[in-house]
């Protein structure tokens, strides 16, 4: 069980405007609640709210899987922030193809792309300008997949758009580093939730076990909560972080078999 025994610094993102996209439920709606318990000021969006999106925070409802989506929403975020100091590319979805890399159509090769990576160049393209005038001390945080190092066939789509997103994001953050901007990437492991629990399902009736065999012999001893990736969020996107950007952070109870 996620332990909690320390209390965020209310005043850490005080003044602080930030942008996160898909925060209306599982890790999305952690890291809208944790830079709000931190005092920042937060818009979120997603196709469609719920009970658990944070309701201190402002929805705007949309589709960032396209263009024209991402715009209409990042217009309408900075109209309501005045500006922005944090962006977190939160946002994703994938379903997996369990017939493997052949059967998974064209059409979904390109929402893959479209959604899990090109949705966060395109925020952080609309977002730069405004980033830039903020002046030092902005960051980007985005969210990519232990699916980018590890990936299974029937998520190859999803892996890699999120490896596209990874290479991305050091290039980016090689770029903005002068203006002390910093560009950050998060690579959750297993995580319960929705979205995620969804396709572990599919899964787990592929190999005729049950749901929950799919995030055991996690060696921290459990599957991750969503408050664990907005911790890690919450440290990179702050001042505590000043002098790391560039970085992919795994944050994954020890599970990912990589270096
Ligand atoms: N949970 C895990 O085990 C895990 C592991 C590795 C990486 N991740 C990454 O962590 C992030 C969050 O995943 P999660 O597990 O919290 O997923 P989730 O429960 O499915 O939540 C995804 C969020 O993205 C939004 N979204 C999806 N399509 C969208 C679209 N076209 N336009 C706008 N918003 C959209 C969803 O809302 P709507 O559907 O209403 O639009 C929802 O708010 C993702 O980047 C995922 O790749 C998760």
């Amino acid at each position: 069980m996620f332990r909690t025994g320390t209390s965020p610094d209310a005043t850490e993102f005080a003044g602080k405007r930030a942008i996160v996209t898909g925060g209306s439920r599982g890790i999305g709606a952690a890291i809208v609640q944790r830079l709000l318990d931190g005092g920042a000021t937060v818009v979120t969006t997603a196709r469609n709210a719920t009970d658990e999106t944070p309701k201190a925070a402002t929805f705007i409802r949309g589709d960032i899987r396209t263009l024209a989506g991402v715009q209409a929403f990042t217009a309408a975020a900075l109209d309501e922030l005045g500006g922005v100091d944090i962006v977190v590319n939160n946002a994703a979805a994938a379903r997996a193809h369990i017939g493997g890399i052949s059967s998974i159509p064209d059409e979904e090769w390109l929402d893959a792309l479209d959604l899990n990576y090109l949705s966060a160049v395109r925020v952080n393209n609309a977002l730069l300008p405004a980033l830039r005038e903020a002046g030092p001390g902005g960051v980007i945080v985005n969210i990519s997949s232990g699916a980018a190092l590890t990936p299974a066939p029937p998520l190859a789509h999803y892996g890699a758009a999120k490896a596209a997103l990874n290479a991305y994001s050091k290039a980016l953050a090689s770029e903005l580093a002068p203006a002390g901007i910093r560009v950050t990437t998060i690579i959750p492991g297993n995580v319960l939730t929705p979205g995620a629990d969804a396709i572990r399902q599919d899964f787990a009736d592929a190999m005729d076990v049950p749901l929950a065999a799919t995030t055991a012999g996690v060696p921290l001893g459990r599957p991750g909560d969503p408050r664990d990736i907005a911790e890690a969020v919450a440290y990179l996107a702050s001042d505590r972080a000043q002098w790391v950007t560039g970085v992919s952070l795994t944050v994954d109870g020890g599970e990912l078999p990589v270096v």
